[in-house]
């Protein structure tokens, strides 16, 4: 199969406004691609050449479907999609003013869209492989969730299962599916909490390094430790993870 983004390519990334999606949004454009973020503050970017900004709510799963529908009609040519955008409530259910609302925005955001965008994009992605991608940017936290933000790991779980199943039914067609799956990266995301970051420019130059070799799977810094320990030490990545 052809490497991802082996061409200049158009490139729809979610989240291109803060942390890992707007460094990723400089070091393509950068590169020469054209990228079209989608995020509620996208307009609020300064405007570069190659950059195009819309602004929408992920969790209005209607607004993600005409979106979408909009995009594939306007850009022929879209062949990649990086879904970055994501949230994660720091909370447990047991504390008293748990907001059950937030789950809700998780779920659509985290998962709903990303698979939203896939179905919505399939026939650009399709027209244009070999060479097109789905890329998830997934979390450690879907193999070893911690005891706070339960939505959010299981949405990371549930990405990380349907970035497979999704491999197994795009196969056939040539298009790449790559989850990114990161360490602890210091963005708005994680402020105040956490240590031995990495920068969210140094994941946005693995992520991209990792799109253009094409490989379903990486696991990126610290989160390349996981599925050697899962195999041979489970308990400790547990231990570690569930407090964190
Ligand atoms: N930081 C980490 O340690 C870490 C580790 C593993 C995986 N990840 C994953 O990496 C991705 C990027 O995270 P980050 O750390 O860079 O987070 P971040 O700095 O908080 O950025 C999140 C991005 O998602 C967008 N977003 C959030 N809610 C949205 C909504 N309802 N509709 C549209 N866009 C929305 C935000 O844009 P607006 O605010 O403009 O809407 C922003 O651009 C996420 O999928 C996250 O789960 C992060």
């Amino acid at each position: 199969m052809q490497a991802p983004l082996s061409l200049p390519s158009k490139i729809l990334l979610t989240g291109g406004t803060s942390g890992i999606g707007a460094a990723m949004t400089d070091r393509l454009l950068a590169a020469g691609h054209h990228v079209i973020t989608l995020a509620r503050h996208a307009t609020r970017l300064s405007p570069r050449p190659g950059l195009e900004m819309i602004d929408i709510d992920l969790s209005d799963s209607a607004e993600v479907r005409r979106v979408a529908a909009e995009i594939a009609a306007r850009h022929a040519d879209l062949s990649v999609l990086i879904n970055n955008a994501g949230l994660q409530y720091p909370a447990a259910l047991t504390e008293p003013d748990f907001d059950s609302a937030a789950m809700e925005a998780e779920v659509a955001v985290n998962l709903l869209a990303p698979a939203l965008l896939v179905h919505g994009l399939l026939d650009r992605l399709r027209a244009n492989a070999p060479g097109s991608a789905v890329v998830n940017i997934g979390s450690g936290l879907a193999c070893f969730p911690k005891r706070r933000t339960a939505l959010y790991c299981a949405t990371k779980a549930g990405l990380h299962s349907f970035s497979q199943s999704l491999r197994y039914q795009l196969g056939a067609e040539r298009v790449a599916v790559i989850e990114a799956i990161l360490p602890l990266v210091d963005t708005p995301m994680t402020r105040g909490r956490g240590r031995g970051k990495i920068t969210p420019d140094e994941a946005a130059a693995a992520i991209i390094a990792a799109i253009r070799t094409g490989r379903p799977e990486i696991w990126i810094g610290k989160a390349r430790l996981l599925p050697v320990m899962s195999r041979l030490v489970p308990a400790i990545p547990r231990r570690l993870l569930r407090g964190s």
